[in-house]
């Protein structure tokens, strides 16, 4: 039996930060490791230009998403490692699928309920205004994305589960017009931890919320960010509640057990929060330092990568072709 290929892809519209290490790039890479799987994992290079239209940006980017996977532990010997641009079936298919998609599927979906609602907050006549094509069809190329993989489970955050859902509303409309398994059904991998990552502020890690940790700042960076976390104004001496703590949070995300009861019993007895935030610095420091010094190599040699990625490609593109062999048949472009 083939084992079941579990796919994410990754858009490259910023700099990874601590959140993204913890709620997607760290459960993704274990996930890699489990033999019963294949991994397909994808720089969805072509779903940033919806947004994204800097073209040196881009390209910065996408070589700086694929280094720090690597970096992290992404081994490209196990994990079919691409660029979604470099699979020209998936834009092929993106057409097939458009054909099979209600528009009002689009509609609903929350990427551009978000956009439309803010036009309409905004006071704007027409509530599509600086919606593009590629922003409301979004949902129709990651289903592409999925479908032509053949994937099974799809690890993604929950922003991301109704597109997962339309990828597999559009594979049962396929499969029934047709009356043949073309598609395998795929299923949304939600990892709750990714959900609750505070970030210096106390809110949701975000990019939008300006309160991000980069997880390759320089040393000197990282500690100047660590010590502008909020805290509460108790005294040093006085016992804090590590549950209400971001410091605390972000150290049990990183450290073994053993620490992390230590630094509790630490907050019981009344450890100054300036000493929080050194223990909270050393550890993200002594875990990310052979990751950066290993990102850094990456990118100083792009070369690697782009070998990395010609490599996963063939082994994607063959899948790809065998997939659109199937449904170019079943629409009858083919014989
Ligand atoms: N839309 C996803 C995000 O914003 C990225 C993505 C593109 C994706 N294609 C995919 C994720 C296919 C999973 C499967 O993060």
């Amino acid at each position: 039996m083939t084992p079941e290929t579990v796919l994410t892809g990754i858009k490259p519209t910023g700099t990874p930060h601590l959140g993204n290490w913890v709620g997607a790039i760290r459960p993704a890479v274990e996930l890699a490791k489990n033999p019963a799987r294949r991994a397909f994992y994808f720089i969805a290079d072509y779903h940033a230009l919806t947004g994204l239209k800097d073209g040196p940006e881009l390209q910065r980017y996408t070589y700086s998403v694929a280094a720090a996977w690597i970096a992290l532990g992404l081994d490209p010997e196990r994990v079919v490692f691409y660029r979604q641009s470099d699979i020209p079936e998936v834009f092929e298919l993106s057409w097939v699928l458009a054909c099979f998609t209600p528009k009002g599927l689009m509609n609903r979906a929350h990427a551009y309920k978000a956009a439309i609602q803010k036009n309409q907050e905004a006071g704007e006549d027409d509530i599509d205004a600086g919606i593009n094509m590629g922003l409301y069809t979004y949902p129709i190329l990651m289903a592409a994305d999925i479908l032509v993989m053949n994937a099974k489970e799809v690890p993604v955050g929950s922003d991301q589960q109704q597109h997962v859902e339309i990828a597999r509303d559009i594979a049962q409309y396929f499969n029934r017009q047709y009356r043949a398994t073309i598609f395998t059904l795929p299923q949304a991998l939600i990892d709750e931890q990714g959900a609750v990552i505070p970030g210096l502020d106390g809110r949701k890690m975000s990019k939008s919320y300006h309160n991000t940790i980069p997880i390759f700042a320089s040393a000197e960076e990282l500690r100047k960010l660590v010590f502008r976390i909020a805290t509460d104004s108790s005294r040093p001496g006085e016992p804090k509640d590590p549950e209400k703590s971001t410091i605390f949070h972000l150290y049990r995300l990183l450290a073994t057990p053993e620490e992390v009861a230590q630094l509790r019993h630490a907050y019981e007895t009344g450890i100054a929060w300036k000493d929080a935030k050194e223990a909270l610095y050393t550890l993200i420091e002594e875990r990310l330092r052979g990751p950066r010094q290993r990102y850094q190599e990456l990118m100083a040699h792009p070369e690697e990568l782009d070998r990395i990625f010609e490599k996963g490609a063939e082994t994607a593109r063959q899948e790809a072709r065998e997939t659109l062999e199937r449904v170019r048949q079943a629409v009858g472009i083919r014989r």
